[in-house]
């Protein structure tokens, strides 16, 4: 394949948390895929970082062992993984300490981008920025690449801004929100801005309703601790499904350029009205028929009332939604993993076909994984005698089928994003007034449940959620459409 990546410049990229799990099965297994590529520059460095002492030695095997058990096929590509490790170094540094920063200071080369990956839990993300500045490790060219959970409401997602910002400024700040990197989460401004055919039709006056569906078959597992304090609105809906929502919403951007397409997400967001209480449905799943453990065994906490599933109806305030809901879940033990919008065009408003009483819609389903791919939903008519029969079918474009080797090739969400913090295009990125105007969204609903003493409702792992997500529909005479891989 002919390559047509941007070239990146060399680099020494600091990975703080560099032996934690994130950095052991996203983060350094796609830096060797990248490797492979040849998209990581020659002279470019690895640094891994944490409390813990190991040599350099010590790291590569620790990285190895990830790469081993994490990694694709390339595991097995022997030459360049012996390369790649090279690239490796450790220190030992406390991010809420001064221990270690001497060290790290005196290995930072002049001349090569320096980045600084904080994969470490987020209440060490002040810790290190203000640590970052004062030991002179970071220069005015450096980036951040701050993981998730940003904040867990407004007041902290700001103090945590203001206190970034101190030390940085906002185009050295890299908010990560994995699903942007994902290829067909960009796709959607693809369809959108680059087919003549949609966008005409991408208003109130010809759809229905949207619907966003981001759901998981697996549970908590081992991530009790940080979820029962989260739940599915903070971890999911307030930044993956936002995102979604602000792609497939927004007006159309000047130019495909950060702040243009990131002004327009802003906007749609600011536009969100208050969600109604009657269009929430929280859930939690329950143990499974089989004795599997529900969501409180998971969680460790056999009274928590944490939500691992959400459903509700939005509505943007502007002149292209005016009257169009969009509908949004997520959850987790869900009955397939499957990540899908659905665009629902109006029914046609009158048919010329005699005796055909059916309700026939075209709908766009966008769907982001698996299977990445679109699919169009056309009303033909039914083959062979007896009349104008109409039938729906879809229009299937799954891009595996239609690019080939191409689609199989693409790097992942996490490869993609920190190759673009190298090239310095924050376009993926959540801005601070982005992720700052979501909790403000956010928080009036969770607040809204706390002061109710909301109690989720229980579901059977396996199954859409709770029945309450369906009637959340069927209310407007409308369906889920069905969760399926
Ligand atoms: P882990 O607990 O697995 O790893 C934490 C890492 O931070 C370890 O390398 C640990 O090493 C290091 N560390 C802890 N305290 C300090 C300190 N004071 N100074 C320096 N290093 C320290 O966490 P995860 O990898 O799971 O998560 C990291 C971040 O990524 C979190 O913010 C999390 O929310 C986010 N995230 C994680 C995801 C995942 O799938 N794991 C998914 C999305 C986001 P040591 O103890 O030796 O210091
Ligand atoms: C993470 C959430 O951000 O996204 C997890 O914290 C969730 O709870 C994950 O499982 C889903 O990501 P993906 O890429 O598997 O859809």
């Amino acid at each position: 394949m002919v390559s047509r990546v941007i070239p990146v410049d060399p680099f020494d990229l600091v990975i703080f948390g560099g032996t934690g799990d994130l950095a052991r099965r996203k983060i350094l297994p796609g830096l060797f895929r990248r490797f492979r590529a040849g998209t990581m520059p020659e002279e470019s460095r690895i640094i891994g970082s944490a409390r813990s002492e190991h040599t350099d030695e010590e790291y590569r095997q620790i990285v190895s062992d990830a790469i081993a058990e994490f990694g694709g096929d390339e595991k097995d590509d022997k030459t360049n993984l012996d390369a790649f490790l090279g690239r490796l170094h450790y220190v030992r540094v406390d991010a809420a300490g001064d221990e270690g920063w001497e060290d790290l200071s005196a290995l930072m080369r002049d001349g090569v981008i320096r980045a600084f990956y904080f994969s470490v839990g987020p209440s060490l993300f002040g810790a290190l920025a203000e640590r970052l500045h004062r030991h002179g490790v970071a220069d005015d060219d450096s980036r951040i690449v701050v993981e998730k959970p940003f904040g867990r409401d407004l007041a902290s997602a700001r103090e945590l801004n203001e206190t970034l910002r101190s030390h940085f400024d906002e185009h050295q700040i890299y908010r990560i929100d994995h699903y942007l990197g994902k290829e067909t989460v960009q796709n959607l401004m693809a369809i959108r801005f680059g087919n003549v055919l949609f966008e005409p039709l991408w208003n109130n006056h010809y759809i229905d309703h949207i619907q966003i569906t981001v759901a998981e078959t697996v549970g908590v597992e081992g991530r009790g601790a940080y979820y029962d304090k989260s739940g599915a609105m903070r971890d999911m809906v307030q930044n993956h499904l936002m995102q979604l929502l602000c792609l497939i919403a927004m007006e159309p951007p000047a130019m495909y350029e950060a702040d243009a397409v990131r002004d327009e997400k802003l906007k749609v967001i600011r536009a969100l009205q208050p969600v109604d209480y009657h269009h929430l449905v929280r859930g939690q799943y329950d143990q499974g028929t089989e004795g599997e453990p529900g969501y409180r065994e998971d969680a460790g906490d056999p009274r928590s009332f944490t939500e691992s599933f959400v459903a509700l109806r939005c509505h943007i305030n502007n002149w292209r939604w005016a009257g169009v809901p969009f509908y949004l879940r997520t959850g987790k033990k869900l009955k397939a993993r499957t990540s899908e919008i659905a665009v629902v065009f109006q029914d046609l408003g009158h048919s010329i076909f005699e005796g055909d009483e059916k309700r026939h819609r075209n709908i766009l389903v966008i769907r982001l994984q698996p299977n990445e791919g679109i699919d169009l939903q056309v009303t033909i008519k039914e083959p062979g005698p007896g009349g104008m029969r109409l039938i729906d079918v879809p229009l299937d474009m799954t891009f595996a089928d239609a690019l080939g080797p191409e689609a199989e090739d693409v790097p992942d969400a996490y490869e993609r994003l920190i190759m673009d913090v190298f090239r310095g295009n924050q376009t993926l990125f959540m801005r601070g007034d982005e992720v700052e105007a979501a909790w403000a969204w956010t928080d009036p609903i969770i607040a809204g449940w706390e002061a109710r003493g909301d109690v989720p409702k229980l579901y059977e792992p396996g199954t859409a959620g709770p029945d309450d997500s369906a009637m959340l529909l069927h209310r407007d005479n409308r369906r889920w459409r069905d969760i399926k891989a």
